[in-house]
């Protein structure tokens, strides 16, 4: 989509009611280069959004080292907001990720001022609409040319900047998942809580044959006996059995997801049962059997709240909450976005607003 009409600040023409996630970018990015033996990580540039000139040899295109992150900015109700919901938690996750991946990590005040001073410089790309942000993705790559396997001893940090609306195809309306037990997303002591492309390459297999069969997307099972829920790898799940709010507990193999742990904090200040443990897929499926099972819903930066109407387990397909969004799913969905847009009161200081110079 990059031949679209630009406006004469150089923005690009789109219908904001029509954005779907990821095709459309800013204008500018942020770039930061890092060299182990040439004095760590050197001056932030904001250049024009570009093609990256890489060697073949680039130890991102062998051995994969690499972290991301995904966080969102909202136009608020003053013409100069720029709204960042919770940034420290994803810089925090960004660090620790890094570490996993042998990655150098940054200074979360550099990382917040440059990513700020990018949002202002395409501010104009903010959406309006409703249901629209700017969605943000900070990548670190590793691009020593070399084919041993071993650390990086340089990297690329940068960060490029997307108009956005829903995550799914669905929009905001309810999705299909399809839960598998042929294959695994993560083990005990791998990657799979740090935000790195290898666990997205790993769901794709199993997620083309989830779409093939009409779902839109996977349920993985923890990968030692399969018997628990982990999460989608889109978001995290939450389960409503008998007015009680679950979601599967952290324990290295699932994404410790900004919006799950934002989920948790509204659920309980509401005065919701609440709980974060290990969730058999048997348990889950007596509950939709016995008609315990009020509502299924996952959590991410993308997907924001999204309901999910049926799962598939072992050739049986269930039905969740009459095919419809469940009432706490909704009422997520509406307190999450309004107090990121500063339509709701924040009592929790969640919301940055980084749109004043400082
Ligand atoms: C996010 O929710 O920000 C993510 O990084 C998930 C990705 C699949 C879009």
């Amino acid at each position: 989509m990059g031949t679209l009409p630009r406006n004469k600040t150089g923005v690009q023409q789109y219908d904001e009611a029509k954005l779907g996630f990821g095709d459309i970018f800013t204008e500018h990015m942020l770039t930061i280069k890092y060299s182990a033996t040439d004095g760590g990580w050197e001056t932030p540039q904001i250049v024009k959004t570009e093609n990256l000139s890489l060697h073949p040899g680039a130890m991102i295109l062998h051995y994969g080292q690499q972290v991301f992150e995904g966080l969102k900015a909202f136009a608020g109700p003053e013409d100069e907001d720029i709204l960042l919901f919770r940034p420290d938690m994803n810089i925090a996750r960004f660090n620790k990720s890094c570490e996993r991946m042998c990655i150098p990590t940054m200074d979360p005040k550099i990382f917040m001022a440059r990513m700020a001073e990018l949002l202002r410089k395409d501010r104009d790309w903010i959406p309006r609409a409703a249901g629209t942000s700017l969605y943000i993705r900070p990548t670190v790559i590793a691009i020593d040319s070399h084919l041993g396997v071993r650390p990086s001893k340089t990297y690329l940090f940068y960060i490029i900047m997307s108009p956005v609306g829903a995550y799914y195809p669905e929009g905001f309306e309810p999705v299909k998942i399809m839960v598998t037990d042929k294959y695994v997303r993560a083990v005990i002591g791998g990657v799979g809580e740090a935000k790195t492309a290898a666990n997205y390459a790993a769901s794709l297999y199993a997620a083309e044959a989830a779409h093939r069969e009409g779902f839109t997307q996977v349920l993985w099972l923890n990968a030692v006996d399969k018997s628990s829920i982990e999460e989608v790898g889109t978001m995290n799940i939450f389960f409503r059995i008998n007015d009680e709010i679950i979601t599967p507990k952290l324990g290295g193999t699932i994404l410790p997801g900004v919006t799950r742990d934002s989920v948790l904090r509204l659920c309980r200040d509401k005065g919701m049962k609440v709980s974060e443990k290990v969730i058999s897929i048997n348990d889950v499926v007596s509950a939709a059997q016995s008609d315990k099972l009020q509502e299924i819903f996952g959590s991410g930066t993308a997907a924001v709240v999204s309901p999910v109407s049926h799962f598939r387990y072992k050739e049986q397909d269930y039905m969740v909450a009459d095919g419809k969004t469940g009432a706490v799913a909704r009422d997520l969905f509406d307190e999450i976005t309004g107090i990121q847009v500063s339509k709701k009161p924040d009592p929790y200081g969640w919301v940055c607003n980084v749109g004043l110079h400082p």
